[in-house]
């Protein structure tokens, strides 16, 4: 990782924009710090994408919107909007909003210079496709497919380049870990799938209690996340050989249903749960 640190921090002094392509329901969790580091190390203004809104609350993203466009985060060069980059009238947008955050680019002589990053999985390939309209990049669901650095041309006045996906050494918060990986940002291996699953769990009963009982038909009082799993599986008959319950397939059901979409549009975090999540730490490390 210190290759490709080192490798996008040169990049970063010939670029005049950063794409920085985030999860719309999750997006501080998805937010790799060292982006934040490079890029206000050399002061370049940033375009936060926050991506597969289609799949997330309209609601929370509004709010994530209004937090990232307030004029403290607009001081430091930063400009925030929600997307499906599976949309292409919603990719239309990108770079003329890029263009915006560096007026004195975009001409023969000077070309508007954007680079793109973000986590694995959180949809770089796929907007760097359909900027392009045609398939440069290998899109696919196993996190960190793109593994170099590559420069398009969008024509005569634009650059881009796309960078793989990174994520940081050590994810300091827990609850961080377990979004990331609910939402397949972190591999399938890293962090086992009943935890996530129940992590998981746990924010739908808290927030949306609602879409759970319409997906799955079980009674939703008095459950919490483990109960939820545990009922994932009686509902769906998933029984190992000695009759106990299979809770690891009810949790990969649980998983696939949120990251599919199937289960609603669900944010994972608020601007206001962000707050407090890191409030209760400052408080824990006192
Ligand atoms: P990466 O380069 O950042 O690693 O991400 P990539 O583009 O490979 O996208 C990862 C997965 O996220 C792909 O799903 C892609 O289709 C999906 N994705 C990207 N943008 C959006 C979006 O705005 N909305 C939704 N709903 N999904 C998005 P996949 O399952 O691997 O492939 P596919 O079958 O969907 O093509």
């Amino acid at each position: 990782m210190t290759l490709a640190r080192k490798k996008a921090a040169e990049t970063m002094a010939l670029t005049d924009v950063v794409i920085e392509v985030l999860d719309a329901r999750l997006p501080e969790a998805s937010r790799n710090p060292m982006i934040e580091e490079l890029r206000l190390h050399r002061q370049r203004p940033c375009l936060k994408i926050l991506n597969k809104a289609d799949l997330a609350d309209p609601r929370t993203t509004a709010a994530w919107l209004a937090f990232y466009n307030s004029s403290d985060q607009a001081k430091a060069g930063v400009k925030a909007v929600a997307l499906s980059c599976k949309k292409a009238s919603d990719v239309a947008k990108v770079t003329g909003l890029c263009q915006l955050l560096a007026a004195h680019r975009g001409t023969h002589l000077k070309p508007l210079r954007m680079m793109i990053m973000g986590i694995p999985n959180v949809g770089k390939s796929t907007l760097i496709n359909a900027l392009l309209k045609r398939r440069v990049a290998k899109v696919g669901d196993e996190p960190a497919v793109t593994k170099a650095q590559q420069r398009v041309e969008l024509g005569p006045t634009m650059t881009l380049v796309d960078t793989p996906g990174m994520l940081w050494p050590k994810i300091e918060c827990p609850s961080d870990g377990l979004m990331l990986a609910a939402s397949h940002a972190v591999g399938r291996n890293a962090i086992i799938d009943e935890e996530v699953a129940t992590f998981l769990a746990d924010v739908l009963v808290d927030r949306y209690p609602a879409l759970l009982a319409a997906r799955y038909g079980f009674d939703m009082d008095g459950i919490d996340g483990v109960g939820v799993v545990a009922a994932v599986a009686k509902r769906r008959g998933y029984v190992l050989k000695g009759g106990e319950p299979d809770l690891e397939k009810a949790a990969l059901t649980l998983l696939q249903d949120y990251r599919s979409g199937v289960l609603g549009r669900i944010s994972l975090e608020t601007p206001q749960s962000r707050k407090l999540m890191l409030r209760a730490r400052e408080e824990e490390d006192v």
